[in-house]
């Protein structure tokens, strides 16, 4: 459908700045077949139905009252009912119906109320105005608009506020981004500022407050893909765990442990009254709020080192899960000697692997093999292991225009752990900041 279309705003609408809703009032002639009520049943269902008559809108429908109880109205699209199509569909209800019904035009007054999302949007904007895409947390709308599309942004907002019933408030990404935390900074553009929301993802409530914590939805494929490969044998370590969309799931698959960290207080906030929300069993979880750093050189050591010296630790797996895409790789190096002094030998296999995540970044267009090369070689640049092997290497999703993001998923052997740090590393430690470590790391992007 075109802004030519008579079941379609009128063409005024096109280009506004400031919603004007009286603009979207339009006087429209529909034609129509009259029929007895009882005899709808026999129709309803019809080829003719779904070729001829109107779309649902808002007050307009393709089967509406007429003036009587015992008639119906069909209402048929003004743009398509040709003499031709009114013939066949008369010859198509004398054989259903075994009558000749009265055929006629009805005037509409349609106003805002009646046209959909869609049609608003599409009468508004052309090509290069329209939104790219906008994203539901909750009751929150959340904008990401091009360039181009600024100007709109409050007609934008108000469209949304208006024809989403469940959104409340409307918001545009700006495009700081919180270089911390990785939530966003952004404009309240319609509705009210309530931030705190819930959202369901795989059968869990996760409640947040949007302006302070990280979430996107966009990854629960991803946290769900990550989960399925747990078991009651695993230990889980979530380095950057968020409000807990990894953390959570895995408790509920039944893995015998989760440690979750994340250095925003907020985000530990939310992820403890999640584990409430969510009636999880707070005896199955420990939550930190460190640096990934601090976490992997003192938690991950600790716990390590615990299960290590116990029997049971053949059967376990430890999964170590990294979802900061920004800075994850420049982490690794932090688990060189993390078992140094703690364990001599091991007397056991094990089992641990890492999936950590990390955005890749183009200058030109390049294939997707040239950013999953990137990618393995910012792991086995950081962690200084030239040959180790990924056991996966997983395009998680392009980001935007000549950005990708991976999760691999490797095994770190277990001299790693043991092999003394030296000098440098220490420093690079110490300073709590990764620049040192993120030099040696080409083309990491934020
Ligand atoms: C991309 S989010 C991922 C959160 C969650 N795992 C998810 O999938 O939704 C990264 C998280 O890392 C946290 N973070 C950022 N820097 C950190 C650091 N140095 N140490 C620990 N957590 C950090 C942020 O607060 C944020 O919650």
């Amino acid at each position: 459908m075109s802004n030519d279309c008579t079941l379609w705003p009128p063409s005024t609408v096109r280009g506004i700045k400031v919603l004007d809703r009286s603009l979207f009032t339009k006087l429209v002639k529909i034609p129509f077949a009259k029929i007895p009520t009882k005899s709808i049943g026999r129709i309803a269902g019809a080829p003719l139905m779904k070729q001829w008559t109107i779309e649902r809108m808002n007050r307009i429908k393709p089967i509406m009252e007429a003036d009587t109880k015992e008639e119906k109205l069909i209402l048929f699209n003004p743009d398509t009912f040709t003499d031709e199509v009114k013939n066949s569909v008369r010859n198509s209800f004398k054989e259903l119906l075994e009558l000749d019904p009265e055929f006629g035009t009805k005037e509409f007054t349609l106003t805002y109320e009646d046209w959909d999302l869609k049609r608003c949007l599409d009468a508004i904007f052309d090509e290069n105005t329209r939104i790219s895409s906008f994203t539901q947390i909750g009751h929150i709308a959340h904008l990401n608009l091009r360039d181009e599309a600024l100007a709109y942004k409050n007609v934008l907002a108000q469209i949304l506020f208006d024809k989403l019933p469940k959104v409340k408030t409307v918001v545009n990404k700006l495009d700081k981004i919180n270089s911390n935390f990785r939530f966003f900074e952004m404009e309240l553009l319609a509705g009210e500022p309530e931030y705190i929301t819930e959202i369901k993802e795989f059968g869990l409530t996760y409640r947040l407050d949007f302006s302070k914590v990280f979430w996107n939805s966009r990854l629960s494929n991803e946290h769900h893909r990550i989960v399925e490969k747990l078991d009651r044998d695993c230990v889980v370590f979530d380095v950057f765990a968020g409000i807990g969309p990894f953390a959570l799931p895995a408790i509920k698959k039944l893995v015998a442990k989760v440690f979750a960290n994340d250095l925003n207080p907020t985000s530990i906030e939310y992820l403890k009254e999640n584990i409430k929300l969510n009636k999880i069993d707070p005896q199955r979880i420990e939550t930190y709020n460190l640096d990934g750093a601090q976490f992997i050189r003192e938690i991950i050591s600790e716990k390590l080192t615990m299960y290590l010296k116990e029997d049971s630790c053949d059967s376990l797996k430890f999964h170590v899960l990294m979802n900061l895409p920004a800075l994850a790789v420049t982490f690794l190096p932090n688990f060189k000697g993390i078992l140094d002094g703690k364990i001599e030998m091991l007397s056991h296999k094990l089992n641990f692997f890492v999936h950590c995540y990390t955005f890749i970044k183009a200058t030109e267009e390049k294939p997707m093999s040239w950013f999953e090369e990137q990618a393995i070689l910012n792991v086995r640049c950081s962690l200084d292991l030239p040959n180790l092997q990924m056991a996966e290497v997983h395009h998680v999703r392009t980001v935007s225009n000549l950005k990708e993001m991976f999760c691999l998923t490797f095994e770190l052997p277990f001299d790693y752990f043991l092999s003394s740090v030296n000098n440098s590393m220490k420093r690079q430690i110490d300073t709590e900041n990764q620049h040192e470590v993120k030099e040696k790391v080409p083309k990491l992007d934020s």
